[in-house]
């Protein structure tokens, strides 16, 4: 099994609403950022590039692939960058490492690169054939093909409607079960032919895709994840930080949304209360009233950037 990170950095990933990013999240051009899902160091180098010398990087990714991407990819920048192969939601853990306790901005662009995408024996597509696996980075206990083969009806069911969302999951559930009494589902081609016959011909692709993003989510328990991640990053902000993330499912931007709106409101007292007894101050101020979605352009020239949604908040003192 060979890496391929390293040797096509240039299409590793291509970085989504990279302007949009670096103006939202970039304050002082001497400050220390961190991508918390740096990947093959997209944003990272365009964020490289509205900085002076002075500034720090910092670059987080779960995946070892991405960290070996990144390392190629940044070395002629000018400022220091230091990268580290952690899930984010250990940010304390990055903070320790890095000797770095508080930060000007944090980027985290949620989901998968197109590397793991494309990457057939990392398993996260319907469209390439490859063994079951999906795990993003070495802590995930357990694989595609261990969800597959030994979950009950139940959790097959309960995965694909809550995460994938998917209206034919109990149909799903029950052609898995099914197929699996006769042999061990090994591979995405094996499960595709399994789902094929139960899935509306018209959406299969759809369907395909929202069931295998519900298979990523468990493995990588993503949203578990993103809501860790969230409630520790604004202790390690400025204030007058800024915190960019870009999710891609409504899963993640719900999350996102409800966190920052939580952080930006003051009381919360009952209407009937005469004073305010709960003293709740708004923590952020939101700069992104709607979220930010790419343009046509971007979409035409990156078709993962469709379901981009960008959200912004900055710390309050
Ligand atoms: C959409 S890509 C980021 C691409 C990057 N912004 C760029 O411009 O190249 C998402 C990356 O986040 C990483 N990732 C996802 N969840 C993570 C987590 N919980 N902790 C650390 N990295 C994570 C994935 O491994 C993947 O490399």
């Amino acid at each position: 099994m060979t890496s391929t990170a390293g040797k096509r950095n240039e299409s590793f990933h291509l970085p989504v609403l990279a302007e949009e990013v670096v103006k939202l999240l970039v304050t002082r051009p001497d400050g220390t950022y961190a991508d918390l899902t740096c990947g093959g160091g997209g944003h990272m180098k365009y964020v490289s590039g509205a900085l002076s010398e002075k500034a720090i990087l910092v670059g987080v990714d779960r995946d070892s692939d991405a960290i070996s991407a990144v390392l190629e990819n940044l070395k002629s920048i000018p400022q220091e960058f230091k990268v580290f192969n952690l899930t984010f939601a250990r940010l304390e853990d990055m903070a320790e490492k890095s000797g770095i306790g508080q930060f000007d901005g944090f980027l985290i662009d949620l989901g998968v690169s197109s590397h793991q995408i494309n990457t057939p024996y990392r398993g996260f597509s319907f469209m390439h054939d490859g063994p079951l696996d999906m795990k993003m980075g070495f802590e995930s206990k357990r694989s595609a093909l261990e969800i597959i083969n030994y979950s009950s009806e139940r959790e097959l069911i309960s995965i694909f409607r809550e995460f994938g969302e998917e209206k034919k999951a109990g149909r799903c559930g029950r052609a898995i079960i099914q197929a699996r009494e006769k042999h061990q589902i090994k591979t995405t081609f094996q499960l595709v032919e399994i789902l094929r016959p139960v899935l509306p011909f018209r959406e299969l692709n759809s369907s395909l895709a929202r069931i295998f993003q519900a298979i990523r989510i468990t493995v990588n328990d993503e949203l578990n994840q993103l809501k860790e991640v969230l409630s520790k990053v604004l202790s390690y902000l400025t204030v007058g930080g800024r915190l960019v993330v870009i999710s891609y499912h409504s899963l993640e931007d719900r999350i996102v949304k409800r966190f920052m709106m939580g952080k930006a409101k003051g009381c919360i007292c009952p209407p009937n209360f005469p004073v305010c007894a709960c003293n709740k101050k708004p923590e952020v101020k939101i700069l992104t009233k709607k979220a930010v979605r790419p343009l046509e352009e971007e979409i035409m020239m990156n078709i993962r950037a469709r379901s981009a949604r960008l959200r912004a908040v900055e710390k309050l003192g």
